[in-house]
């Protein structure tokens, strides 16, 4: 089956949707998903949206507070320019029916997070993301120029490969026609062909044994934009969130949101001794890479499993009524938060580089955008600061439609691309295979390509990691196509994209903690 759009959205989250609303006065729109339409990370978003909505919070303080956090890898020009524009774009998801939490005399009630000197996130309890997601996800069944293709998998973005026409990325461009997309429902492969295609598919938490993320995020952007032969940068920076709840055996792990320290949980050991002050003066509010690593050195050092968020000193009321649903999770588990401390643990999170874009979020492929968490804009650097995905999702999302828009009319439409090749398939007989070179790969990144690493585990983690690439591959060329499978192998190449950029990496800064460069800083 062939279809012909102006534009293809691979993606409906935050990112994906608010491009959606904007192109689609302009030409017709075919966002496809591959799981329900709402399953995205966006829906788990709990801490909420950092923005400067008024003082004394101001713009420069926004700003110098990510560039602190990136470690001296942001682009202060990026910074600078999603932050002015965060106002704007925050009141573009008010209009589009998005409702942030306000006090009793009608302000925003702003909360914090780590590395932030104010108090400037935008919030809906502590589901921040899943107002946003319903919000958007109205819009767009509201509009009739938007058409989503849920449980739709999109396997490869085309290309000049596809008219068997090699193209040496360095010398020639490389330009994108649309995408090649499983059909769940019926197992078809489909043919999209469109003027602009838009990557918007989100992260990959689940190139870690433990991860916040839900079950979507698989890296398949990465994997499709690198195997297009597209830039992708800072791969390295792969964030742990320092406080999920440690509840042995429950994938994803459930988030605790780093709002419950800017609301005045405090971290300590088991035995009940606070130990962020050792590490930093910002104490549990140091931004999350100092964190993450200083409750990793405490649990390694101590032997424990796990360290406690303890809010128990804090308001009983307050704290329910801004955190319900971490209240009925834990409660769930047989602990009171208002009366006991949580245990919690560092969990992979989120990857702050990604596809290398411009200030368009134009990749380096012609007619392929790519935006939200899968793109690498320059905002993050070498750590992100707590709550500025979503905003840089909405950012950029708005000008890579601006963009867009431009363009689209002169572009014509590729019609020369082949059906999807399945000669010589077998269905697969074996899950299994799958299902043991996954948790081999969920080792490999845990335990050498983690928190803390060094060349050698570095190393160890390549050689191994290539006999499962080259297993998956052979896999792949032999056998029908299946969501599990172009998964795990996607999962298998953004996490080759990772432990390259790492060992490439000649220094320790930010996220990436080489113990073989010992940093000045903790
Ligand atoms: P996503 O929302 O992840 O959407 C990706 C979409 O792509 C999904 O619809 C997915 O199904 C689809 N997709 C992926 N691969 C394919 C494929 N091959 N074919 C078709 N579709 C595909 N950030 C903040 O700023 N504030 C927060 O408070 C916050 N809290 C968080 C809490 C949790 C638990 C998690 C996991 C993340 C949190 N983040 C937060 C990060 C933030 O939620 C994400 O970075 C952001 O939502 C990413 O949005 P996105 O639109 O880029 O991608
Ligand atoms: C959180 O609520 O702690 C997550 C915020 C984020 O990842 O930006």
């Amino acid at each position: 089956m062939k279809r012909k759009v102006d534009f293809l959205i691979i993606g409906s989250g935050i990112a994906g949707l608010s491009y959606a609303l904007k192109v689609a006065k302009h030409g017709t729109v075919c966002m496809i998903t591959k799981a329900n339409e709402d399953e995205s990370n966006t829906k788990y978003a709990q801490g909420g949206i950092a923005a400067v909505m008024h003082q004394p919070d101001t713009y420069e303080k926004h700003i110098n507070d990510t560039l602190i956090a990136g470690d001296g890898l942001c682009d202060e020009k990026i910074v600078r320019m999603v932050v002015e524009e965060s106002t704007d774009r925050i009141n573009e998801l008010i209009k589009w029916g998005a409702q942030f939490d306000k006090n009793a005399s009608g302000e925003f009630d702003l909360g914090k997070e780590g590395g932030h000197s104010e108090n400037r996130i935008l919030h809906h309890k502590d589901n921040t993301g899943f107002e946003i997601e319903r919000a958007l996800l109205e819009q767009v069944h509201s509009n009739q120029n938007i058409e989503i293709l849920d449980h739709h998998f999109a396997l490869e973005v085309l290309t000049q490969h596809h008219l068997g026409k090699y193209v040496n990325s360095k010398t020639e461009g490389v330009e994108c026609y649309g995408a090649y997309a499983l059909n769940i429902r019926t197992q078809k492969i489909e043919q999209i062909l469109a003027k602009i295609t838009v990557m918007a598919t989100g992260g990959a938490g689940h190139v870690y044994g433990s991860t916040t993320n839900p079950l979507i995020a698989t890296g398949d952007g990465y994997a499709m934009v690198y195997r297009a032969k597209g830039k992708l940068e800072g791969m390295e920076f792969v964030q742990f969130h320092p406080t999920a709840l440690y509840n042995p055996g429950e994938r994803p792990a459930f988030l605790i949101t780093e709002a419950m320290r800017g609301f005045g949980g405090i971290l300590k050991t088991v035995d009940g001794n606070e130990f962020m002050h050792k590490y930093d003066k910002r104490a549990s509010l140091a931004p999350r890479d100092i964190v993450a690593r200083a409750i990793d050195h405490e649990m390694k050092t101590r032997g424990d499993n796990f360290v406690h968020l303890d809010c128990t000193h804090l308001n009983t009321d307050e704290l329910i009524k801004h955190f319900p649903n971490i209240y009925n999770k834990c409660k769930q588990l047989g602990i009171d938060f208002t009366k006991q401390p949580i245990p919690v643990v560092p969990a992979a999170h989120y990857i702050c580089g990604g596809i290398k874009v411009n200030t368009s979020g134009q990749s380096s492929i012609k007619n392929l955008f790519a935006i939200g968490e899968c793109s690498s804009t320059g905002l993050h650097g070498a750590n992100r600061l707590a709550s500025n995905s979503l905003l840089e999702a909405v950012v950029y999302s708005h000008r890579a439609a601006v963009k867009s828009i431009k363009n689209f009319s002169a572009i014509s439409h590729c019609e020369k691309i082949p059906d999807w090749n399945a000669e010589g398939t077998a269905s697969p007989e074996e899950m299994v295979l799958l299902t043991e070179s996954l948790r081999e790969v969920h080792s490999i990144m845990t335990n050498y390509v983690g928190i803390v690493r060094s060349n050698l585990r570095l190393k160890r983690a390549f050689d191994r990691l290539l006999i499962l690439h080259n297993e998956t591959e052979n896999l792949y060329e032999r056998t029908t196509i299946s969501p599990k499978l172009c998964e795990l192998r996607n999962i298998i190449k953004a996490a080759y994209i990772i432990i390259k950029a790492a060992m490439q990496r000649k220094n320790s800064i930010g996220l990436h903690y080489n113990i073989d460069y010992p940093s000045t800083k903790f």
